[in-house]
């Protein structure tokens, strides 16, 4: 490890991460390596964002031809790469009922904002300027820009950043949710499984009760996607094992497969409310993410690959049900509790295996969506070894 390196960082970066003790320098497939060549099975993928693995032939394939090709151009002008993802993003959220329109942007904390923009602004617009209220769930995360902050639980980042949003809530308990909905209320937003707080999907029956109740109201429902969309949970969208039909969808994180995207998709009567200069993005769409994102969902849609994923996730869960409490998730995503999860992380990299701490006692599981059962076999190997020593 560069010692240097890490103390030059310390001067000069801001310190808004905590200490990193590993610097990666390279990717194949499920495997990363450090500057002294060590291999690390990868069970972060970059939280849950390189789902094709690293330095996936097809993926830097496109890059190559784009980079040569156009990077940027702005919303001045119609980019071809955003109609193609737009119809494929569309489609798969129609699925038979109502269709949808798509925009992007480049972040999961944006793609909220935006979400949450349009939310207010489609009751403005449907005589309701009154439903300005947004309620979230318990141990919800959301993000990190003003928005998104004041819809995130976690007291810990909320501190020293009020006053927040007027108007966005989030509820003590998930009854609650259900209850705090009223004739004030623009939207509720939910993740189905919450990721940032241990990996836990939320009760299917509390979803319901909570989409039919903002229904009867006529509040949207936003499901963030930015964690379980891109075929995390088995399913292309996480909401579809829920099902729900989500007024807005916001996604990021696994659509670019590390190149910086996010999409907001909202039913067509939704996004109509968003008229020229209401929302925008400068970078948002670019020719040179379009076609990253383009390839990656075109991947990731085939049915084969989908039930890939439901088969190595069930693998994987029933390793971790053999070794750990508290074992909970979909697809492959996973949490589950150990003693002390940032001492577990650390013993976990001197054996070769990554994780990310999502709690005190809390490992989540975000492995690259290509991962075969030999991957999960390795793993199983590390934290037998983990146990023994
Ligand atoms: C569910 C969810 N929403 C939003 C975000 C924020 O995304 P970003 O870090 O791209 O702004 C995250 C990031 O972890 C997330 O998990």
């Amino acid at each position: 490890m560069k010692t240097a390196l890490f103390e030059l960082a310390d001067q000069v970066l801001f310190q808004n991460y905590g200490k990193r003790d590993l610097a990666l320098v390279r990717g194949e497939g499920v495997y990363l390596y450090d500057d002294q060549g060590k291999r690390y099975l990868d069970f972060t993928a970059g939280i849950a964002v390189c789902n094709l693995g690293h330095a996936h032939p097809g993926v830097t394939d496109v890059i190559e031809r784009q980079a040569r090709q156009l990077l940027h151009v702005s919303n001045l002008f119609l980019i071809e790469g955003q109609v193609a993802l737009a119809e494929k993003l569309t489609q798969l959220a129609q699925r038979g009922g109502e269709a949808y329109r798509a925009m992007f942007v480049n972040t999961g904390t944006e793609a909220n904002e935006g979400a949450l923009k349009l939310a207010r602004r489609y009751q403005y617009v449907n005589g309701h300027a009154e439903k300005t209220r947004v309620v979230a769930l318990p141990n919800s995360f959301h993000g990190r820009t003003m928005g998104s902050l004041s819809v995130t639980s976690n007291p810990k980042y909320r501190e020293g950043m009020t006053p927040l949003v007027p108007g966005f809530e989030v509820a003590e308990t998930y009854e609650q949710a259900v209850e705090m909905l009223d004739d004030r209320t623009a939207a509720c937003i939910v993740e189905v499984v919450q990721g940032e707080a241990g990996v836990r999907p939320v009760d299917e029956d509390l979803l319901r009760r909570l989409a039919a109740r903002a229904k009867e109201l006529g509040a949207l429902l936003i499901v963030d996607e930015v964690q379980t969309g891109v075929g995390r949970t088995g399913r292309f969208f996480g909401y579809e094992h829920f099902g729900l039909s989500p007024d807005i969808i916001t996604m990021a994180k696994g659509l670019g497969n590390g190149i910086p995207v996010g999409a907001i998709l909202a039913k067509q009567k939704v996004a109509d409310a968003f008229t020229p200069g209401l929302h925008g993005s400068t970078f948002g769409g670019n020719p040179f993410a379009m076609a990253v994102a383009n390839y990656v969902v075109e991947v990731v849609r085939d049915p084969g690959f989908l039930e890939r994923v439901r088969q190595v996730g069930e693998a994987l869960r029933t390793v971790l049900e053999a070794h750990f409490e508290r074992v909970t998730g979909l697809g492959l995503m996973w949490g589950f509790d150990v003693e002390d999860a940032a001492s577990w992380r650390k013993r976990a990299a001197e054996r070769g295996l990554l994780v990310t701490v999502c709690g005190p006692k809390r490992i989540r599981l975000v492995p690259p969506l290509i991962l075969e059962e030999a991957h999960v076999q390795e793993f199983e190997a590390i934290v037998t070894q983990m146990s023994r020593a």
